[in-house]
Formats: C-alpha cells, sequence, structure tokens
C-alpha cells in the first residue's frame, strides 16, 4: 500500500506533492517503482487531494495498481484502514504480509525494501519499521525503546517530550506489516495527538505494548528515508538522486566529466565508454550508445543515441541518431528525426519529422522539415525544406547522392532525384530528375556606374572611384600592398 493522499501544502503547487517529477519519475512514481521491483503483486494507492490528477498518473505509469480514495484526509492509519476495506479483494480476511509506504519517500531503494521485508519474514516480527540515524530528526516520528533497548513506540515530533525529541533514530515511513495484527490494531487507534488523526504509527506502539514482537530494521544508507516538503528539500533530493545515478553509471564503465552538472533520468541507458560532457541532460527513455559522446550543454528527451556517435551542444527530442552521426554544435532536433549511420547535422540545423540516410550531411544553417534525404547527399548551407504553405505540411524528397547548392528553398511537395544537383540560390518548386542539374534563377545583371550616381559622396562611391582610377592606371590592390614594410625584412 502507497499512501500519497496528503496535498503538500508546503509545496505552494497545483500539483499535488506526489505527482512532482525527480529524474525521470514522480515522487509516488520512484515508490511505486520500489515497490513494484521489491514486491511485485498487488499495489494499492490511497488517494486524496487531487484525486483525479494522481489516478490518471497511475494509470500511465502502474495501470495495475488500485487506486482507493481517502475523501477525508484524516492520518496515515485511517488511509490504511481505508486501503485495507476498499481494495477489492482485500477486504475479507487478508492474511499474510502487508508493505506499507509513504508516497513521499522517493529516495528509497528496492534492495532496502526487499531486506526490509526479508527481515520481518525471517523474524516473524508483527511488525518491521524502516528506521535510520539522521543528523537532523526535525519534523519527523522518533523510534522510542524501552531500557531494555526494545521498540516501545513511535513518536512524532509534535507529540514528543523534550527528551524523545533528543533523540536521532527516526522512522522513514516504511513498514511491513502481519496482516491480522495490523487490521486488529487498526481498529483500536485513537486520535488523542496534537494533529487530532489516526497515526499509522501508533499500530506499532499497541503491537509493542501488546508484547508483539517488533523489529526496527536501519536503513544502510539514511538518504533513502529522506522526504520533501517543500520546492528546497525536493531541490535537495533531487541532488542525491543525480549523485546516486551518476556514480551507478561511472561504476559501469560511462565517463561523466562534471557530475554535479549532470542530470541523468533514472529511466536513461548508457553503453561503456560512452562520454558525458558537463551541462547535460538526459531525460525520458534517451538510450545512449556505447562510446557516444554527449555534450556539453546538451539535453535529450526520448533520444536514442548510436554507438559512437557525437552530439554536441544540442536539443533533441524524440529522435534517432545513428551510430558514429555527428549533431552540433548548435542543433536542434524535434520530433521524429532519423539519422542515419555516420549522417552529419551540423550548426544552426533545426530538423523535424526529417529521415537523413546514412552518410548524407546538412552541415549549416538550415531547416529540413517533413523531409527525406538518401544515403551520401549533401545538402547546401542554408537550405529551407519549405513543407508548410500555410494550411497543410507536405513532405520533400531528395535522393541519394545529391549535391544541393547553397541557399536553396525546396517547396514541398518536390523530388529531387538520385544523383542530381541544384543550383545555389534556387527555388525548386518542381521535381529534379535524376542526374539532371535544377536552377530556378534570374540571369545576374550590372547596371555599370550605378553608385557613383545614385550615391555620390558616400565611401562606397569613393571606393569605386578608386578601383577605376586603378584599373586605368592598371594597378591591383595586390601590387600596391607588395611595396611595403615587407621588403625590409
Ligand atoms: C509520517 C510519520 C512519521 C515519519 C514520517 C516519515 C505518521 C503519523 N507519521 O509523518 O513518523 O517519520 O512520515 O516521512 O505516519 N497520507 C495519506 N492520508 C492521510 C495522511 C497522510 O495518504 O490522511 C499520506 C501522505 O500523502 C504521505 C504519507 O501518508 O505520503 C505520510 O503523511 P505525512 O503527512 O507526510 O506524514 P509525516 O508528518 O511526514
Ligand atoms: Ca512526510
Amino acid at each position: 500500500m502507497i499512501l500519497a493522499a496528503g496535498e503538500g501544502k508546503r509545496m505552494k503547487s497545483a500539483l499535488p506533492k506526489v505527482l512532482h517529477p525527480l529524474l525521470g519519475r514522480t515522487l509516488v512514481g520512484h515508490v511505486l517503482a520500489a515497490a513494484q521491483e521489491a514486491v511485485g503483486g498487488a499495489v494499492t494507492v490511497v488517494v486524496g487531494h487531487g484525486g483525479e490528477l494522481v489516478r490518471a498518473h497511475l494509470e500511465q505509469v502502474a495501470p495495475e495498481a488500485v487506486p482507493v480514495t481517502q475523501i477525508e484526509r484524516r492520518g496515515t492509519g485511517h488511509a490504511v484502514r481505508i486501503a485495507l476495506d476498499e481494495t477489492p479483494g482485500l477486504a475479507a480476511g487478508l492474511t499474510g504480509t502487508v508493505v506499507v509506504l509513504n508516497g513521499d519517500i522517493p529516495l528509497l531503494r528496492a534492495e532496502t525494501l526487499s531486506a526490509l521485508i526479508h527481515t520481518h519474514e525471517s523474524t516473524k516480527a508483527a511488525a518491521t519499521v524502516l528506521t535510520a540515524e539522521v543528523a537532523d530528526p526535525t519534523g519527523l516520528g522518533r523510534i522510542v525503546r524501552n531500557r531494555g533497548g526494545e521498540f516501545a513506540a513511535i513518536v512524532e515530533e509534535r507529540d514528543a517530550t523534550p527528551a524523545q525529541r533528543a533523540i536521532r533514530e527516526i522512522n522513514s515511513g516504511a513498514y511491513v506489516f502481519d496482516a491480522e495484527r495490523l487490521r486488529e490494531m487498526l481498529g483500536k487507534l485513537s486520535t488523542d495527538n496534537d494533529q487530532g488523526e489516526e497515526y499509522l504509527t501508533d499500530v506499532i506502539g499497541l503491537l509493542a505494548a501488546a508484547g508483539a514482537p517488533i523489529v526496527a530494521h536501519r536503513a544502510p544508507d539514511a538518504t533513502e528515508t529522506l522526504g520533501a516538503n517543500d520546492r528546497a528539500e525536493l531541490a535537495g533530493l533531487r541532488a542525491i538522486m543525480r549523485d546516486r545515478i551518476n556514480d551507478e553509471w561511472m561504476r559501469d564503465g560511462v565517463a561523466i566529466i562534471d557530475p554535479a552538472t549532470t542530470w541523468i533520468d533514472v529511466t536513461v541507458t548508457l553503453g561503456r565508454d560512452a562520454v558525458v560532457e558537463p551541462n547535460t541532460h538526459l531525460r525520458g527513455a534517451t538510450r545512449v550508445g556505447e562510446g557516444a559522446v554527449v555534450g556539453p550543454d546538451t539535453t535529450l528527451v526520448d533520444v536514442v543515441v548510436g554507438d559512437g556517435a557525437t552530439v554536441v551542444r544540442t536539443h533533441a527530442l524524440s529522435s534517432e541518431i545513428g551510430p558514429q552521426a555527428s549533431v552540433g554544435p548548435f542543433a536542434y532536433l524535434r520530433p521524429g528525426t532519423r539519422l542515419g549511420r555516420k549522417s552529419k547535422i551540423g550548426t544552426f540545423v533545426e530538423t523535424k519529422a526529417a529521415t537523413v540516410g546514412d552518410g548524407a550531411k546538412v552541415p549549416h544553417l538550415s531547416y529540413v522539415g517533413d523531409a527525406e534525404i538518401g544515403e551520401g547527399t549533401n545538402i547546401g548551407a542554408a537550405t529551407v525544406f519549405v513543407n508548410y504553405d500555410g494550411v497543410q505540411k507536405r513532405r520533400s524528397v531528395i535522393g541519394a547522392h545529391a549535391r544541393t547548392g547553397a541557399d536553396n528553398m525546396f517547396v514541398a511537395p518536390v523530388h529531387v532525384g538520385d544523383g542530381a544537383y541544384t543550383a545555389a540560390g534556387s527555388v525548386i518548386t518542381k521535381d529534379v530528375p535524376p542526374g539532371a542539374l535544377g536552377v530556378s534563377r534570374a540571369p545576374q545583371r550590372n547596371i555599370e556606374g550605378w553608385v557613383e550616381r545614385k550615391r555620390p559622396g558616400t565611401a562606397a562611391a569613393q571606393a569605386a572611384r578608386d578601383a577605376h582610377t586603378r584599373e586605368e592606371n592598371h594597378v591591383t590592390p595586390a601590387s600596391v600592398a607588395d611595396v611595403g614594410p615587407r621588403d625590409e625584412q
């Protein structure tokens, strides 16, 4: 069971707290992922405030999870009671092991959860609590032990005595219960506390008082138990998770040059010897191949980067970059871009719904939208695929091994055949057959003496006059420059 009905007032957000993003998943998404990995089986999620948004999110990320609504937020114990009563199939006598997780502890590892469950089952405890020893326990429930060091109760900070507040062993909000003992004690919870709520933590005190065996399982890494109540704390969790993810990839053979400025979602994968340069964000379903170089200053969202490709100062979304391809610096790949093996997208180039063949190149200053470029073709600098007539978008196709001139407009739909050329500055509105040269340019006309007549007295007119004078005297600017200090050296 995952408890996610809280509003998270201190986030000051229209979004329920558990839906805030943290490197590839929402807060509750991380808890769900850990639960699914460690426990599997049925998951009930208690939703409340912003319930519709949380339900819609669960539908996306964990359609098998069962949402149960807690209308009035009357405490963590109340939430678990509702989950037990309203999950279809649980109402009638659930037995065995129940795992309960607060929805706001996203750094909890699946291995830690597995160990917690293992401890619970191997000790035959009635309840097992994941605890941690922290430097600053402010705001958290304290683990209170009796003189013999045995678990006595969990006391919330606001209900604690000064002596209890000094305790630094805290309740993480992850628990394992024997289902029957849990149900029995949920029925006995009071609201006699500072918040007037039914505390789940009191189940443990009641069990301990009844002499049932309670086990405290210490988290190996206290940061796993951290929660976030406001955005500053959330940023703190994000930095911890960033470091954890980066450390794992470095141990797996990825070179991360500046881990402090590298943000990799948990959902991303990287191959060995991949290099991630500083200021790089790898998000969503991004996969980086072996030996690829990504960054600096690059953001990839749902992008596949082939082995040995290079992607420099680039922003790319839902695209595929082929092996050994080269992208950037300063490229923008929009959804539906597919770049072939050893292809090149150069500087100040934008692509969208574009297929670029193996070895094909779009090196400079171009827009390639709704287009297909054949293998081995070179697109001239400053080319625009004119895909939009103001109403409709259409595709253009350039064949294989074509050479298109600089500053071309391909007005879609247009087809340039294999091996064809186009002349610089052409506006191509008609198909160019294979092997032909497509030209569409007005012939050039020079109007002699225009500047001196129409712009007299300007520097341009003076320069033109000087040039004419030199021409008349058969002096070239180069021969003027040759007579100079160089001779003295
Ligand atoms: C809780 C624990 C505290 C522990 C801390 C760890 C209790 C009484 N206290 O305190 O001992 O140290 O977590 O982070 O449990 N929720 C519901 N319905 C409710 C109330 C809460 O679904 O009626 C959910 C919240 O969305 C949240 C979780 O339960 O995900 C914990 O609730 P929260 O209010 O954050 O409890 P804490 O005060 O943090
Ligand atoms: Ca909390």
